[in-house]
């Protein structure tokens, strides 16, 4: 039984709620509460990150890192290789909201359409020629070849793909608002999860018949 007293607390607390829910779900990477929070990476992480490691064991070697240096490796089918700089290869960014991508392209090669379901993302082409594209959730294509020092933004979440459309190599660097922003590649997403995605979904999604399923299922098997 509500009492008078509690009620109007309790009407308050709603309200409260209520006005902080669009934050919290509208939010990015929480802003941090102290300089810096090196990751323990071999701690399970908590709610939001990853626990802190002792202040005491952290050293300047946490706060760089040189595996952007070097070209990947785009010998696979989509002739494109993302070396990640997030918070499980650079600990030193977690709670920060920031993490960046080497994104190196093959010639003719394509980072496929995907999406960051924590982050914005911006890059910026340092070689080469890219048709760099993404689609609102209103179904509008925006795209533009860029050269390099030229610059693009994709809003968070946004399905988007980069594809080399030069006569060479390519290679951009990207950034996002998130310390681990995740990605969720559509065609491995679709195609290639585990479990599978029954195949009478995805003939029905796409209104074809299994035998073009099972196709692209079968470029996709590991
Ligand atoms: C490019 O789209 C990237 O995710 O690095
Ligand atoms: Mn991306």
């Amino acid at each position: 039984m509500v009492t008078p007293s509690a009620s109007p607390f309790r009407l308050l607390s709603c309200l409260v709620v209520l006005l902080l829910l669009p934050l919290l779900s509208f939010a990015a990477d929480p802003d941090p509460l102290q300089d810096f929070c090196v990751a323990d990476v071999s701690a399970p992480p908590l709610l939001n990150g990853f626990p802190c490691k002792p202040a005491s064991n952290v050293t300047s070697g946490d706060f760089f890192f040189d595996g952007l240096m070097k070209e990947g490796n785009t010998a696979n089918t989509f002739g494109v290789n993302v070396t990640a700089a997030d918070v499980g290869s650079f600990p030193g960014l977690n709670t920060l909201g920031i993490s960046m991508n080497r994104v190196d392209f093959a010639r003719g090669g394509i980072n496929p359409p995907h999406s960051h379901p924590r982050a914005t993302e911006t890059g910026v082409v340092m070689k080469g020629k890219l048709l760099v594209g993404f689609v609102t959730s209103g179904n509008v294509f925006y795209s533009k070849v860029l050269t390099a020092g030229q610059m693009f933004v994709i809003p968070r979440g946004l399905v988007h793909f980069q594809k080399n459309v030069g006569e060479g190599k390519a290679l951009a660097l990207t950034a996002f608002n998130s310390h681990l922003p995740g990605v969720e590649v559509l065609p491995l997403t679709l195609f290639a999860s585990t479990p599978p995605i029954p195949n009478d979904v995805l003939t029905q999604a796409f209104q074809v018949e299994e035998d073009v399923v099972n196709s692209i299922r079968s470029k996709f098997a590991s």
